[in-house]
């Protein structure tokens, strides 16, 4: 049996499930603390003190060197699974181009999946894998990964397959999602047969051969209607998937209100979001997943709020939307700070919002999420003294070491103390 007690750690600081549904969104501290693992969980977590003396001496004991610990962060919106760079486009809309109108002349996610296209699977994995990697390096432990720059179903496929040869070589827990992103140049003047294909063929066959668990669909002007939106994300429920909606991004789209209607796991974006439709994922129980690297790297759409949203009642979820088109980073601790600065929000609501909230999007809070006994140790440790130092020292390397199920899988470099 695997067993190590890691102690002294400075601070530890996590959400508490049984704290699940206090809108204050509490965080439970421990100074001097120390946990002991056993076979990839949490077995006990107490003050260093009292596990030193109790843990048997045949446990392994890891000194964690007075540094914060936090639970694995869980990004729950991201498309990581791609080839080619879009940084000329990044200039284009920095001088006046429109997000739309680069779609429009055939760039924006035409432009990746005319690369995706032409690349075979081995290439799409070599290029993606380094963007796991650096989100290990910023403490994430679990990581939705959609696919949607395929379009068509050959280029799909080929996506979802390079996400299953990716997910057998990297140590984070994948979660995969089938997004259907926009209609493919070739099908433009046949789109409801695009449509039918999507509903009849595509989505049947994800379900069948286990590729993803959930289907999300952009639902705004210049990709896929409410109805149309609808339709797809009704097979999806009827095949068993869990869905999930790219909402009110550009506009008050009418993906908020569905997101609400269908039940969905989540609604992404909502940059445009009013009062109401804040109410009517409330009701739904749906929470919102709010996107601040998207919003600074576009540069054109107002930040979601926040504040209101979870003043209003709502749970809300931070994620990188890491892509490469309108997120180019893997950094959920910049996405923190931009939060705290444009969403108003406190360090206790900031952690949740990335870690036991998302887990709970993904459907894997019960084995992750938080520092508890019996869930899987997935945390990790950063050589600062507190959780606002987390998104303070913004734009900076990320955590010292990660640990995903009890094993160190990434460490870095003998990292400076940041005080
Ligand atoms: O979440 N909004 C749609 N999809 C992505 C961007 C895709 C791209 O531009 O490559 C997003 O922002
Ligand atoms: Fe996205």
């Amino acid at each position: 049996m695997e067993s190590t007690l890691l102690h002294d750690i400075g601070l530890l600081v996590t959400p508490l499930e049984m704290e699940m549904n206090d809108h204050r969104r509490p965080v439970y501290e421990l100074q001097k603390a120390a946990v002991w693992i056993e076979d990839g969980r949490f077995k006990q977590i107490a003050r260093s003190e009292e596990l030193l003396k109790s843990v048997p001496a045949s446990v392994t004991r890891v000194h964690a060197q007075n540094k914060l610990m936090v639970p694995g962060f869980v990004d729950c919106h991201a498309h990581p699974v791609f080839v080619g760079n879009r940084a000329k486009e990044f200039f284009l809309r920095n001088q006046g181009a429109s997000y739309q109108d680069i779609a429009a002349a055939g760039g924006g996610i035409h432009a990746t999946a005319e690369r995706i296209k032409t690349s075979r699977v081995d290439q799409i994995v070599r290029e993606s894998l380094p963007r796991f990697h650096r989100s290990l390096e910023f403490g994430v432990t679990t990581l939705e990964c959609k696919s949607g720059y395929g379009l068509t179903w050959d280029s799909e496929e080929k996506l979802l397959i390079a996400l299953r040869e990716i997910a057998k070589v990297v140590p984070q827990r994948l979660s995969k999602t089938f997004l259907v992103h926009v209609v493919p140049a070739e099908w433009k003047d046949r789109r409801e047969e695009f449509v039918e294909a999507v509903m009849n063929e595509m989505i049947p066959e994800v379900a069948a051969r286990g590729l993803a668990n959930c289907v999300d669909v952009f639902c705004e002007e210049g990709a896929f209607t409410v109805d149309e939106s609808r339709k797809i994300l009704q097979v999806a429920l009827d095949e068993g998937l869990s869905i999930t909606i790219h909402a009110n991004q550009f506009g008050h789209s009418g993906g908020a209100r569905l997101a609400a209607e269908l039940g969905a796991r989540s609604a992404d974006h909502l940059e445009y979001l009013s009062e109401d439709e804040m109410d009517a994922l409330r009701e739904a129980g749906v929470p919102g997943v709010a996107l601040p690297a998207c919003v600074f790297f576009m540069g054109t759409i107002p930040y979601p709020p926040m504040r209101k949203m979870i003043d209003r009642g709502m749970r809300i979820a931070l994620a990188t939307d890491m892509n490469p088109g309108t997120a180019m980073t893997e950094s959920l601790p910049f996405c923190m700070t931009a939060a705290a600065i444009y969403g108003k929000l406190k360090a206790n609501e900031l952690l949740w919002a990335v870690t036991l909230d998302p887990a709970r999007i993904l459907g894997v809070s019960g084995n992750t999420g938080s520092i508890e006994a019996g869930k899987y140790a997935d945390f990790s440790l950063w050589s600062v003294p507190s959780l606002e130092s987390i998104p303070y020292f913004f734009g900076q390397s990320g955590a010292d070491s990660v640990w995903i199920e009890g094993a160190e899988v990434f460490t870095g470099e003998d990292s400076v103390k940041r005080y």
